[in-house]
């Protein structure tokens, strides 16, 4: 499946990472067609670049014999997917404000192709409100996104903001070029257990391993779909090539998951806890021989009850997950109800039959035309199996 890539390298230190990208890329069979962006150039060297690519680089949009050779609509229209990496703060706004003022912008602007961002800058730049904003308004206008990773950064902070490294990126690109029946959809999975503060060393949680939301992120990822992977601390990595973001608690799940909207699909995966403690203690709380600590407890926010019901924006199908030790397709039943989400998927998550943790699930698929029961198999194979009933829904 060798394709050809226009890939714009934005003027950030995660740079240097795309040299490494465009070799990947090239093992791989693909063609990359480089733009290098004004700041870009500070970061690597247009030498560098088209050595690795074997081909020239783009830098000027008023370049005369680019012009001549190929103008910047054509430039824009050869690929198959245009790369934006690294994707700076600053080309992030421009993309969502529609500025066409110098050649990647302007390609941006002109494609007529899919488009790939991999964010990459300071934790406090990825935080900030306008870049909050613009993400949404890319993902939005269909822009696919890629990272970025938490992690230590070139700047000495630690936080969400590095880039995702190549190979995550190359899965990306891969899955974007993807024909598969849910190609051009966003789905939204949450998955993983929250985790709810008691004080800053001790929480509250349910058992949750994250195993069978990441199985069903990497089969929607199979079938070509865009995935926002909204993810507590769970046991198992997230997919390659899903657009992660991780949170601890419910209350966080809950803006990561408005902040993904709109979504074609959303699958509820995540053990959401119930409660979270009410002032949950910023230091840690002594054993000082006064008693027991008291917790008072809130409720949480119902993540999906609360998609299911949304006026507007409402993800064409949401699914959500029913664990139960106890009548599980009744109570299965009633909660589909109670939530007003379009399926469930129920299983018995009793200690003896080992699936929490454990790689298998036996499921039953509670839809508005009653229960089926499906046989036990991989995580897996249950997540290929729902991926593939949600893009039939879908159509
Ligand atoms: O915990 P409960 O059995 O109600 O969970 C059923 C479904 O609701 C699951 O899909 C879970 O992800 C979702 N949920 C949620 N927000 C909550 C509780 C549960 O989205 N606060």
């Amino acid at each position: 499946m060798a394709k050809h890539i226009l890939l714009i390298i934005g003027g950030g230190i995660a740079a240097f990472k795309s040299l490494d990208l465009i070799r990947r890329l090239r093992e791989r069979g693909h063609q990359v067609t480089p733009v290098l962006t004004r700041a870009g150039a500070e970061f690597v060297t247009p030498l560098s670049v088209s050595g690795l690519a074997a081909a020239k680089v783009y830098q000027d949009l008023f370049d005369l014999t680019d012009e001549a050779e190929m103008g910047h609509i054509e430039l824009s229209r050869a690929a198959d997917l245009v790369v934006v990496a690294p994707a700076t703060a600053d080309l992030m706004a421009k993309m969502a404000g529609g500025h066409a003022n110098d050649l990647a912008s302007t390609l941006l602007m002109a494609t007529d192709k899919r488009v790939l961002i991999a964010p990459s800058m300071n934790v406090r730049m990825w935080e900030h409100a306008a870049t909050r904003r613009n993400l949404a308004t890319l993902q939005g206008d269909g822009i696919l996104v890629v990272g970025p990773n938490e992690g230590d950064m070139a700047c000495g902070e630690y936080g969400p903001g590095r880039m995702a490294e190549p190979m995550e990126i190359v899965a990306a690109i891969e899955a974007a070029l993807t024909d598969g029946p849910l190609k051009g959809k966003h789905v939204l999975v949450t998955s993983g257990p929250t985790h709810e503060p008691i004080d800053p060393v001790r929480y509250i949680a349910n058992r949750s391993s994250g195993a069978q939301g990441t199985a069903i992120a990497r089969a929607l990822l199979g079938l070509g779909a865009q995935v926002t992977f909204v993810t507590g601390p769970a046991d198992v990595p997230p997919p390659h090539g899903v657009t992660v973001v991780p949170v601890q608690t419910a209350a966080q799940m809950q803006a990561a998951v408005r902040d993904a909207l709109p979504a074609d699909a959303a699958v509820f995966a995540a053990a959401v806890a119930d409660w979270h403690v009410k002032g949950a203690s910023d230091s840690k709380i002594k054993k000082d021989g006064k008693g027991l600590p008291k917790l008072t407890f809130a409720e949480n926010p119902d993540i999906l009850a609360q998609v299911s019901g949304l006026r507007e924006g409402r993800p064409k199908l949401v699914v959500g997950f029913a664990a139960e030790t106890d009548d599980v397709i009744a109570n299965a039943t009633a909660k589909r109800k109670r939530k007003g989400c379009d399926w469930i998927v129920a299983n018995d998550v009793s200690p003896a039959t080992g699936i929490m943790g454990g790689s298998e699930n036996d499921v039953t698929l509670i839809t508005a035309d009653g229960s089926e029961d499906w046989p036990r198999m991989g995580k897996d194979a249950v997540a290929a199996r729902l991926a593939q009933r949600l893009a039939d829904a879908l159509g």
